[in-house]
Parts: C-alpha cells; sequence; structure tokens
C-alpha cells in the first residue's frame, strides 16, 4: 500500500536524486555478496547504554567516542559499516533511491517531511552506535547528545572542534563556531546573529511541551505527506535549524550538514539527531505524547547493516519501546519545560 513504505532489497536502490552543485556519489550499499535480509532480533540487554550529553562527558568517553569514530572512518569505504556507507546511508533514504515496496514507480521513500522521521533516525542511531561500540570492543558505549536545548549545550561541542580529531569536519558555517550560540529560529538569512538562551528555550517548549497531537509533531502520515515541506512535525522542524545553522554557506547546498546528501559526512550530524531521539521520548515520558498506533506506521519498515555486517529489516513498531532496544537517556534538566511562562 502506498502508505505503508517497505523496503525490500538494497538493490533496488537506485543512484540518488542529487541536488544542484553536490559531487555525483552513488550512496547506495556497497555489493557485499548474499545479500541475505534477516529480521531484527532484540538485543539481550546486559548493561543499558546511556546517552549523555557530549558537554558533559568524562575524559574517558571523549576518548572512546574519538577512538570509535577513528576507527569506523579507517574501515574500507565499501564495509557497510565504514563512516562514508553510514554517511550513505542517509543520501539513499533522502533522494528518491528506494522505490516504495519494490516497485520502480514514484513516490519513492522519503524520511523527512513525514511521519518516518522519528523512527527511521532513530533505527540509524541504534546501528550506528552498536557499529561504533563493537569497533572498539565496548558494549555499552552510548552515542552521545549534542544538547542544544540546555544553556550550556547551545553551541558546537569542543570536542568537535579540534582539526586532529576524528570528530572534525572542516565543512561547516565559519561564522558560527563556539562561542556564537545556535539560533533554533534561524532560517538562512543574511544578518547572523548569535542565538540567545531564552529564545531558544521557548521555541524547544513550543516545538515540544506544547505539542499534543501526534500529527502536528512526527509530521503527517507518509501518504498524505508526498514529500511536501507542511507535512513535517515540529520534531523534525526544530531540528531542521541545527541543520542548516551548521552547515556551511559558502559551499553549494549548505554542506555538510546542511544537505541531506551530505550531512552524515559530518560526526556531529550523529550526536546532533541523538538530542532529537531524547526530545522523541521526554514528549512520551514528561508531556504525555503518545506515538501513532495505525499500523501502516508499525508495519513501515527498513534495512540497515548491523555490527557485524549483516543486513537486517526492523519495523517502526519494534523501535517504539526504546527501553527493548537497550539504551536510554540520562536524566538531564529540562531547562526549557517552563520557559516564557
Ligand atoms: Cu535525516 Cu537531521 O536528518
Amino acid at each position: 500500500a502506498f502508505a505503508d513504505p517497505v523496503v525490500t532489497n538494497p538493490r533496488s536502490c537506485n543512484r540518488p536524486n542529487l541536488p544542484v552543485g553536490a559531487q555525483p556519489i552513488p550512496c547506495c550499499p556497497p555489493n557485499i555478496g548474499s545479500d541475505q535480509v534477516e529480521d531484527f532480533v532484540f538485543p539481550i540487554v546486559v548493561q543499558e547504554r546511556v546517552r549523555k550529553p557530549v558537554h558533559l562527558l568524562s575524559d574517558k568517553e571523549i576518548a572512546d567516542y574519538k577512538e570509535a569514530i577513528k576507527r569506523m572512518r579507517e574501515l574500507s569505504p565499501d564495509d557497510p559499516r565504514s563512516f562514508t556507507q553510514q554517511a550513505n546511508i542517509h543520501c539513499a533514504y533522502c533522494h528518491d533511491s528506494y522505490a516504495l515496496n519494490g516497485s520502480t514507480a514514484p513516490p519513492q521513500v522519503k524520511v523527512h517531511f513525514n511521519w518516518l522521521f522519528a523512527p527511521f533516525h532513530r533505527w540509524y542511531l541504534y546501528f550506528y552506535e552498536r557499529i561504533l561500540g563493537s569497533l572498539i570492543e565496548n558494549d555499552t558505549f552510548a552515542l552521545p547528545y549534542w544538547n542544544w536545548d540546555h544553556p550550556d549545550g547551545m553551541y558546537i561541542p569542543d570536542i568537535f572542534n579540534d582539526r586532529r580529531s576524528s570528530l572534525y569536519d572542516a565543512k561547516r558555517n565559519a561564522n558560527h563556531l563556539p562561542p556564537v550560540l545556535i539560533d533554533l529560529n534561524w532560517n538562512n538569512r543574511a544578518g547572523d546573529t548569535s542565538g540567545d538562551v531564552d529564545t531558544n528555550l521557548r521555541k524547544v517548549k513550543q516545538s515540544i511541551a506544547d505539542v499534543k497531537a501526534p500529527d502536528t509533531f512526527f509530521g503527517k502520515n507518509f501518504a498524505e505527506g508526498g514529500g511536501q515541506f507542511p507535512a513535517s512535525g515540529t520534531l523534525e522542524l526544530l531540528h531542521n535549524t541545527g541543520h542548516a545553522w551548521t552547515g556551511d554557506p559558502t559551499d553549494p547546498n549548505g554542506e555538510d550538514m546542511g544537505a541531506f546528501y551530505s550531512s552524515g559526512r559530518d560526526p556531529l550530524f550523529y550526536s546532533h539527531h541523538s538530542n532529537v531521539d531524547r526530545l522523541w521520548t521526554i514528549w512520551k515520558d514528561r508531556f504525555g505524547g503518545v506515538d501513532f498506533s495505525d499500523d501502516d506506521y508499525k508495519n513501515s519498515s527498513f534495512l540497515f547493516y548491523d555490527e557485524n555486517g549483516k543486513l537486517v529489516r526492523v519495523t517502526v513498531d519494534q523501535c517504539l519501546n526504546m527501553s527493548s532496544l537497550g539504551y536510554r537517556y540520562d536524566n538531564a534538566p529540562i531547562p526549557w519545560e517552563f520557559a516564557g511562562e
């Protein structure tokens, strides 16, 4: 059915529709043999992974994060666990590479501008985090989050700005490096000013705490979305500013963070999304948010390579109960809960 996207085969991936000015790249998964797809099995959780704010990590946690990304960058680029291929996943799912349900006709699978946004990115991070953990043999490795909803986290975290570090990416807006505060209302207009703590906190509250209806929060269903901007939810819209604000405006499409096909090339992407994923759980746990229960939603599926390089089919339904995925967020304060009241 139109509203129930099922990606059945990585070989159904076609060359992406890249924006003008982008270097042509294939984006599709590499040919790595049999492409036997296995259904997802929930992990056996001995100890939960606890995701923390980047700016509060211990020296050991910082060292682990850097080392894991370094090793991921060192993998052969045709290894599906490599940094190149992890970035390409985002490109493939964002630029019309996958036809729906094995068909070749439009519409293509889109994981933005509709209700697939939150679950797709949750799954994407799930596998990314586990791959990183396996590369440093640490099965409690947890993907730290860019805590831009807290005053102490409202700038690009220091560990991403060291040129010698695996977390560095050169393609960022030179006017938005620390100590410039992120502007969560940023809209690409000229006349940059630094963000403002109170305005940012109010924006987060309006996008998360004040929202009740699932389709306002997550976006509209895939069928209604049809790839159009107005179908995005407040969670996605809020997150968009983090991308556009970080990307380099001197690159044709605001690369890396400002463009879908390239944003996964900036390690900051994944910590940005860790915070987005966290805000989803806060919305549910603290503000009474409720997930969709439509079968079209729950049965939508994606394919990812796991930490063993095996191809796994996951459904949206399987990610809605976060604790069964073996990770959680720390209990950092929520300074925007009453912002502006
Ligand atoms: Cu797939 Cu932050 O976007």
